[in-house]
């Protein structure tokens, strides 16, 4: 039986992926900082885990025992203008969302490199064009982009491979996570109201999270697994408009999705 583990596994996308990779065969430790509240599926374990901390990342990765690959998916989002959010803000978004995967990669490859294993990056849409007021989260995200890709050129040779996938809106807890901020009297305020609007009605319209975990099943089972694969309602206007449309152009276009 195959081994898999998967950050961020308590909740939205790595939950469900959990408990469709589970129904498939696989064995699945989900990680994430909270015990799970209900009762896990057959074939899947908790191990705690917060991949902030390497200590505690090193010593999941060891307890989950031998994997044969990796979901890295733990993230969160932080909302805001970017002269609004502190260097501190930015700093634990980054942390989480970059530093979490590279910490979860540098414990996980040696074993990942012995089995000839696979990675699958958890990235978004967000990372090929930002969102308003999301901009940290969509550089964690291009940043992720960037990690897949490098990666998968470096361990290549090992007989591992690596998968980005980009998720467009998809509903799931994300935006109970996200850290919204509150400045009061902000120059940028009716902006920010208009675009928060906008992402929560998007979310509550969304697919839910079993098209990403679907994906998912796909990177980690075909033979000849994909540098990237895109999931969700934008999987096909978000690259295509990127290819076609001048920058400025494309730009415009998401300011008038967002409502700013
Ligand atoms: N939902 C979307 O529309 C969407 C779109 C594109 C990409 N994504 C990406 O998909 C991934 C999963 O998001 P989701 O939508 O499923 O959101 P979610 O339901 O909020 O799940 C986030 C998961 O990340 C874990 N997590 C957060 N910080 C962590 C930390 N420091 N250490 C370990 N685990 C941590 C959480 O578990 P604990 O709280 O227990 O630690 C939770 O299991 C994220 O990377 C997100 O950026 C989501």
């Amino acid at each position: 039986m195959q081994t898999v583990l998967i950050t961020g596994g308590t909740s939205g996308i790595g939950a469900a992926t959990a408990r469709m990779l589970a129904g498939r065969g696989f064995g699945v430790v989900v990680t994430g900082r909270r015990e799970p509240s209900a009762q896990l599926p057959p074939g899947v374990r908790w191990q705690a885990m917060d991949v902030c901390d390497e200590g505690s990342v090193r010593a999941g990765v060891s307890a989950a025992g031998e994997l044969d690959a990796v979901v890295c998916n733990a993230g969160f989002g932080v909302f805001g203008s970017l002269e609004e959010v502190s260097l501190e803000r930015a700093r634990a978004q980054f942390d989480t969302n970059v530093f979490g995967v590279l910490a979860v990669l540098r414990a996980a490859l040696p074993g990942l490199r012995a089995r000839k294993g696979r990675v699958v990056l958890v990235g978004s849409l967000a990372g090929r064009v930002p969102i308003p007021f999301q901009v940290h989260y969509s550089a964690t995200k291009a940043a992720v982009d960037s990690i897949a890709q490098g990666l998968r050129l470096e361990v290549a040779p090992f007989g591992v491979k690596v998968s980005l996938i980009e998720p467009g809106d998809i509903q799931t807890a994300f935006n109970d996570a996200t850290d919204w901020g509150a400045p009061e009297g902000s120059p940028y305020e009716a902006r920010l109201k208009a675009c928060r609007e906008v992402i929560h009605r998007t979310m509550a319209a969304a697919p839910a999270p079993g098209v990403v975990a679907e994906v998912i099943h796909r990177a980690l089972t075909a033979r000849r697994p994909r540098v990237r694969y895109q999931v969700g309602p934008e999987a096909w206007t978000v690259p295509l408009g990127r290819r076609l449309l001048p920058d400025d152009l494309a730009l415009r276009l998401v300011a008038r999705h967002y409502g700013i």
